[in-house]
């Protein structure tokens, strides 16, 4: 037992912590409010407390748990909303008003619950670790698989109801129940990481065709307040081809209750037509929590995340933002007295961000079953004061992740939307999607991008002429350049998070559009070759239909294939009259 000789707000330091190691778990004070070391001289301990230090005292005893920060993994994850410690936000508003009360131990699972446990491993069968021994139906959508957590021999396997502690399986001597802990700041294991070879697909125009996420890859999206981080966010949670959502909001505006608490629990899941909780687990952090649960956050989702990846399944974690995270760091590192490090960010601000990422992948999973395969997919917002991305943290995460979607405030306040900017928002996953692309869509699906993309860049550079002479002074062949860039633009990239039918757009879908965008610039080209009043080409009908593809349905793609030949056909006609 230690005893308190410091207090500096969430940062504290005890000293008799004989024993100790880093990352361990302490209850402080008399109200024992849990901390963490993370600091450590002889048997001085710095400590970072995960909740509101005010009114403790030196000469308060400091109790060491000698347990790493943890989580606890079992069926029940789904549909839980918690704070930055696992600890579950209901029970902790019920237990103390509206504001979260100290030294409250509220346990992240129901422990009375019973859930209907299925075996899927048989008395006598040798398991590995990370084997399914059985489910449970977690919620209507998700299924939790109960891995192993040790090698052996299964000596006894349970079938009906439990709650999550009572023992279900007995391997080799020793009983475990569905319960695990696991520690949030190192990775889960896996057997092996893949390439990034299969795209995440969003249904949003954007991503998919411009600037692809892999399956098991990273992104960040950077972007001023307004700028639409957070709607991006909310669609790619309910779009995205994952089975498990995890989300760690950190509400930008707000005293009490962020947006992630009002706006998160009521996302309605597309394709089921349930509420997106069924399979999300939700962190939230309130302005009102100390830093250091924010802090602890990240690491608490992630190791979630794993959990579920570990049970075969495709995760996509969404962190908004990850600058209260990196604040959350400075404010500590700040009290720690050591050097900072660019903008009083401490030193080892890249190193947890790259740590972070680094924990994306898609992985063959622990066990037996060599197939068993599950991903995790980051994608984190970052909010650079004033929009400047040339500050510490927009700087460390582009370092390590591999798409960049640049929020434009100029495009957020013409109303396109999303206001990813195609020209400085990159992806390297472009080529090792290649053959994804050639084999599930089209081989022609590249090309079409890059034609849509160097006419994009090329509309920049015509630009410059335009603000100095107007487009009408332009030869005719960049006037079509201009016409074709703008198609692009409004036709295909500009997609209403809010319309029925454009919120999402299948890759079939996408290919479709773009190439009709392409077909039609192609032809206005060979028209205007052969001399036809660029007037006629820009006025042609076929134009209008053009621009309400967006709101042919899914089920409705033959209509796009018909729109294909009608250009073709109006063109024919033009050339035809030309004789
Ligand atoms: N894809 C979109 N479709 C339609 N409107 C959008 C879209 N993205 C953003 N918006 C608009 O921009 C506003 C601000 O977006 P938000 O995601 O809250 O910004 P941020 O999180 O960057 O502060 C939204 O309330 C919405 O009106
Ligand atoms: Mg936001």
């Amino acid at each position: 037992m230690g005893s308190l000789i410091k207090i500096s707000g969430p940062v504290v330091v005890a000293d008799g912590m004989r024993g100790a190691k880093m990352y361990d778990v302490v209850k402080v004070g008399d109200e024992k409010l849990t901390g963490e070391i993370i600091r450590l001289s002889g048997d001085t301990a710095t400590i970072q407390v995960y909740e509101d230090t005010a009114g403790i005292k030196p000469g308060e005893p400091v109790e060491n748990t000698g347990m790493p920060l943890s989580v606890e993994l079992a069926p029940g994850l789904l549909k839980s909303i918690y704070d930055g410690i696992q600890r579950p936000l209901e029970v902790l508003v019920q237990q103390s008003g509206s504001f979260i009360g100290r030294g409250i131990v509220a346990m992240p699972l129901d422990r009375k619950k019973k859930w209907d446990f299925e075996p899927k491993a048989k008395k006598g069968d040798t398991v590995k670790r990370g084997d399914i021994l059985g489910t449970v139906q977690e919620t209507s959508v998700i299924e939790h698989r109960i891995m192993a957590q040790v090698d052996g021999k299964v000596e006894d396997i349970k079938k009906g109801k439990f709650n999550i502690t009572e023992p279900i399986v007995k391997i080799s001597g020793v009983e475990y129940p569905m319960l695990q802990t696991c520690h949030v700041r190192k990775a889960r294991e896996y057997v092996r990481k893949f390439d990034p070879n299969i795209p995440l697909i969003t249904g949003q125009r954007i991503v998919d065709m411009f600037f692809p996420i892999a399956k098991g890859g990273s992104a960040c999206i950077p972007g001023p307040f307004g700028s639409g981080k957070t709607v991006m966010q909310h669609q790619l949670a309910k779009w995205s081809d994952t089975q498990i959502v995890v989300y760690i909001g950190c509400g930008e505006r707000g005293n009490e209750m962020t947006e992630v608490l009002t706006e998160f629990p009521h996302l309605e899941d597309p394709k089921t037509k349930k509420p997106l909780m069924e399979r999300t687990v939700l962190i939230a952090n309130t302005s009102n929590m100390p830093v250091a649960a924010r802090e602890a956050s990240i690491y608490t989702g992630i190791t979630i995340a794993e959990y579920y990846r570990d049970m075969g399944y495709d995760v996509s974690l969404m962190a908004d933002s990850t600058s209260r995270w990196a604040e959350a760091m400075r404010e500590i590192g700040g009290r720690l007295e050591e050097m900072p490090g660019e903008e009083g960010y401490p030193a080892y601000l890249a190193r947890r961000l790259a740590e972070f990422y680094e924990r994306a992948g898609r992985v063959t999973c622990l066990g037996t079953d060599s197939k068993r395969m599950g991903s995790i997919t980051i994608i984190g917002a970052v909010s650079p004061p004033g929009g400047d991305i040339s500050e510490p943290v927009s700087q460390n995460t582009l370092r390590v992740t591999k798409v960049f979607l640049a929020l434009d405030a100029s495009l957020a306040n013409r109303r396109h939307f999303p206001s990813i900017h195609w020209l400085t928002s990159y992806s390297l996953y472009t080529e090792n999607l290649r053959n994804w692309y050639v084999n599930n869509i089209s081989a022609e699906w590249l090309d079409l991008r890059t034609k849509a993309m160097a006419l994009l860049q090329k509309e920049a550079e015509l630009q410059e002429v335009v603000q100095l002479v107007g487009p009408d002074a332009l030869p005719e062949k960049e006037q079509l350049v201009l016409n074709a860039a703008r198609m692009i633009r409004e036709d295909f990239l500009q997609q209403s998070a809010y319309h029925e039918v454009d919120t999402y757009t299948s890759m079939e879908k996408q290919y479709l559009m773009l190439k009709i965008i392409l077909r039609f610039d192609e032809r206005a080209h060979g028209a205007l070759d052969l001399g036809v009043n660029l007037k006629r080409l820009l006025d042609l009908p076929v134009k209008d239909k053009i621009g309400r593809m967006k709101e042919i349905k899914e089920s409705e793609l033959a209509k796009l294939k018909e729109l294909l030949k009608e250009i073709d056909h109006e063109f024919d006609s033009l050339k035809a009259g030309m004789r």
